[in-house]
């Protein structure tokens, strides 16, 4: 029996940073990536990036390209309409992972409408057609995506995850661009460069994984055990810190893709080797609850944090670095899934609950570290930062 070619199996775009994505039969790919994709982001009023890492609620957005802008309804809210030829002429600095760049402003009404999620007063950015953005490697302009213009993953390696998990996850999850079907597992860790229809890909890098891959996608809740982080860390890390799951892709050339296409592989490369220290969990997990794992806090008390010196209002039900993010404490953070040790504090008083550890070593627990993305305060706590590097996930 003839083995079916690796083929293009689903196209997403997300035309607004971190909102949820919409299937495509086809697309035009340039260099900047997918044709509208990640166009517009939501930022605080100076520009600060908002992402769903901080702001989960917004993977509840759904936006639906109609003539000449989008159509953008959320549960719980009148929908809404962006007509791009609305759009300010103001341009507003802000910034994506280190990058700082001029974006546009977009409408009053998207500005308003946004707020109201967010629950702070916020805009609706756009890249532009020709975004101010250039990428300081591949001298490329990008819209508002984190690193790279695309980003694909095989069904294969889906499929790879969920045999060594206790749960389902599914590719919404990971929010890739193309999805690949007929290939084995991490098949495309072996890719260099391959071609999809009409155009000519680059593979550029192994994508980091971070705690966005961890909200589960039809109620925009964090999973309480990290899932599927936890599992991608026993067999997609590094040692130096960060798990790894699917390719990131550069355009060569601009042309049209389109769902059925086969890819061709034009070269290969050595594949990234990592320790394997999972378990095969191949069980039927048709009748398992794939919801979130549940674990209790108790009900809503009000409590302090202090860090170092700053002592700050804060309460049982979110993790201490919610707390530290949401009232600016400077604090070390990477995967915010209890995977990479960058925000480790050590607890001089009081009691936490802490979901997730696996990162700290024997030495950490004896010296009282915790992680500060994993743990809820139950009672007033007092903390010191830990000096470390930091993880290499932005
Ligand atoms: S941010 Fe990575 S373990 Fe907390």
């Amino acid at each position: 029996m003839s083995v079916p070619p690796a083929q293009l199996s689903q196209i997403n775009i997300y035309p607004i940073k971190s909102t949820r994505g919409m299937s495509v039969s086809r697309t035009w790919v340039s260099q900047q990536g997918l044709s509208q994709d990640r166009r517009l982001m939501v930022a605080k009023r100076d520009g600060t990036m908002l992402t769903a890492r901080t702001c989960p609620q917004l993977l509840n957005v759904n936006a639906l390209f109609i003539d000449g802008g989008l159509r953008l309804t959320y549960p719980g809210q009148a929908s809404m309409t962006l007509l791009m030829d609305d759009c300010s002429r103001a341009t507003l600095g802000t910034e994506v992972w280190g990058a700082h760049f001029e974006a546009w402003r977009t409408t009053l009404q998207a500005d308003d409408w946004f707020s109201h999620i967010i629950g702070e007063p916020v805009f609706l950015l756009y890249a532009g057609q020709r975004p101010n953005r250039i990428h300081p490697e591949m001298q490329q302009a990008l819209a508002f995506v984190d690193e790279y213009p695309a980003l694909l993953i095989s069904q294969g390696s889906l499929a790879g995850l969920n045999r060594r998990s206790q749960r389902i996850n599914s590719m919404a999850q990971f929010r890739p661009n193309l999805v690949i079907a007929n290939t084995e597992e991490f098949a495309e860790d072996g890719w260099r460069r391959i071609k999809i229809g009409e155009v000519i890909f680059a593979v550029e890098k192994a994508c980091e994984r971070c705690i966005l891959t961890t909200i589960e996608p039809e109620t925009g809740q964090f999973h309480a055990l990290a899932e599927p982080l936890a599992t991608l860390a026993q067999f997609r890390a590094e040692p130096a810190g960060g798990v790894f799951f699917g390719q990131n892709l550069r355009a060569l050339n601009a042309g049209v893709l389109e769902v059925g296409d086969v890819v061709e592989v034009l070269e290969t490369q050595a594949k990234a080797t990592y320790v394997d220290n999972s378990i095969d969990n191949s069980i039927d997990k048709s009748t398992l609850n794939t919801a979130s794992a549940s674990f209790e806090v108790g009900a809503y008390k009000n409590v302090s944090i202090t860090l170092n010196d700053t002592c700050i209002a804060a309460n049982n039900q979110q993790t201490l670095l919610q707390h530290f993010s949401q009232q600016s404490v400077d604090i070390n953070s990477g995967c915010r899934a209890g995977v990479c040790g960058a925000c480790k504090v050590t607890l001089h008083a009081g009691e936490v609950m802490q979901t997730a550890s696996r990162a700290l070593s024997a030495e950490d627990v004896a010296a009282g570290n915790i992680l500060a993305c994993c743990s809820r305060a139950i009672t007033d706590v007092v903390l010191t930062s830990v000096a470390i590097k930091g993880s290499s996930i932005p």
